[in-house]
């Protein structure tokens, strides 16, 4: 099939994009050796349904070296990056994207990546899955399975699953211990705050930052924002996260009381509408609203359009937005994935333990085809086998039981 993609001849920043990715990710390096010998995906399609910048194009090649043809497609119109693309193309595989992508064009693509008629998938949000399940139904018999990247993904999976019309078997990738432990916390933590100092270039020292959601990405958010010098707010529904968020040294408080103190918002719920009317009417001048979660609805658009007076651009990917009494907000990225829509996503290494856990698992299913059509855990094989990796990478070493301490632990008497 032809590609769709802006421009070929941006391959060669690609390269260099992807070969900077390559040389920070060892564990990737390892699993590609053996993929190269081993060939698991030898005659089979293989759909990545993700970010579509450097890591995930590392991934991709990964897997084609796997002996797989590849197609990539975007999980987000605009966290795609043409160059890397074009160069993933150059390199051999088939792509269905472009930057800024219309939603008709993205879906297109989508519709696409389906007729490469997959064996495997690899899906990030559930597009691709949601897509099979309803438009496509008859090209689902085909197809082996695939593994699923994000929390959110995972929720509309297993609704998927609970109401018995799941086809495929998933495993949920995102809930390894090596992927939701650093990816969803330090990966976040890190690449949320790069994508708003880069967008913005403001302090953030001295500033109240508001951190919407204290899951395992608000977690490394609220973190890293305390590193960064700032007066961390967390808001919760969760009375456990909560907890948590008081007890990591954090204050605690509803939205109606953080609105009007915040300098900078960021929405990791996963939910819709968790910044909206009520909250924009009390909020403070110069407010900047950033999310961070998979899709583009925890911000409400529709409310802050319907309030505003008056809305443009005021520097690449800030959208001002100016209320009654000439108060302005800040939204970046559209409300979109900040780290990804205004930023390169988590840093190599992170991605390094994420995308290992993603070439081993589509490995596992390609292997085991009598799998039942369910949401599975990565085996607990792989996650450990990634975590080994990791730490022979960062050069550390750690203890091992003896035999007595394994037989002590696996006792019951006194
Ligand atoms: N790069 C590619 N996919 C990503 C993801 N899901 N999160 C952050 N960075 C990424």
């Amino acid at each position: 099939m032809n590609s769709q993609i802006k421009d070929i001849n941006l391959a060669p920043k690609g390269h260099q994009k992807l070969n900077w990715a390559k040389a920070h990710m060892p564990i990737l390096n390892k699993i590609r050796e053996d993929f190269e010998k081993n060939q698991p995906f030898r005659g089979k399609k293989v759909v990545i349904c993700l970010h579509l910048e450097a890591k995930t194009g590392y991934l991709a090649q990964v897997i084609q070296a796997g002996g797989a043809q590849v197609a990539v497609v975007a999980s987000n119109p605009l966290s795609t990056q043409d160059d890397v693309v074009a160069a993933l193309v150059d390199s051999g595989i088939t792509a269905f994207a472009w930057y800024g992508a219309t939603e008709e064009e993205y879906f297109n693509h989508l519709d696409l990546a389906v007729q490469f008629a997959p064996d495997l998938i690899i899906d990030d949000g559930s597009d691709l899955v949601s897509l099979l399940h309803t438009k496509y139904t008859d090209k689902l018999d085909t197809i082996l399975g695939g593994c699923e990247e994000t929390t959110t993904g995972i929720l509309r999976l297993r609704s998927l699953e609970n109401a018995g019309e799941l086809k495929i078997p998933m495993i949920a990738v995102n809930d390894a211990f090596t992927k939701y432990l650093f990816d969803n916390r330090y990966g976040t933590g890190q690449s949320v705050w790069d994508g708003i100092m880069r967008t913005t270039n403001l302090m953030v020292t001295d500033k109240n930052v508001v951190v919407i959601g204290y899951g395992w990405c608000g977690k490394g958010v609220a973190l890293r924002a305390k590193g960064l010098g700032a007066r961390v707010i967390v808001t919760e529904v969760d009375p456990i996260k909560a907890i948590e968020a008081l007890m990591d040294g954090f204050q605690v408080m509803p939205m109606e009381k953080a609105a009007p103190i915040g300098d900078f918002f960021i929405t990791v719920t996963g939910n819709k509408d968790v910044i909206r009317e009520e909250h924009f009417k009390i909020i403070k001048d110069g407010a900047i609203l950033a999310n961070a979660g998979h899709f583009d609805v925890e911000i409400s658009k529709s409310d802050l359009k319907k309030l505003a007076v008056e809305q443009k651009t005021v520097r690449h990917n800030i959208e001002q937005y100016t209320l009654v009494d000439n108060k302005k907000v800040y939204l970046l990225a559209e409300g979109r994935l900040v780290n990804l829509a205004a930023g390169d996503g988590h840093p190599a290494e992170i991605m390094d333990m994420t995308f290992a856990l993603q070439a081993l698992s589509l490995e596992y299913i390609s292997k085991n085809q009598e799998l039942k059509n369910k949401v599975y855990r990565v085996p607990q094989e792989i996650d450990e086998k990634v975590a080994y990796l990791r730490l022979k990478a960062m050069n550390v070493d750690i203890d091992i039981l003896t035999d007595e301490q394994k037989a002590y632990l696996a006792s019951w008497q006194v």
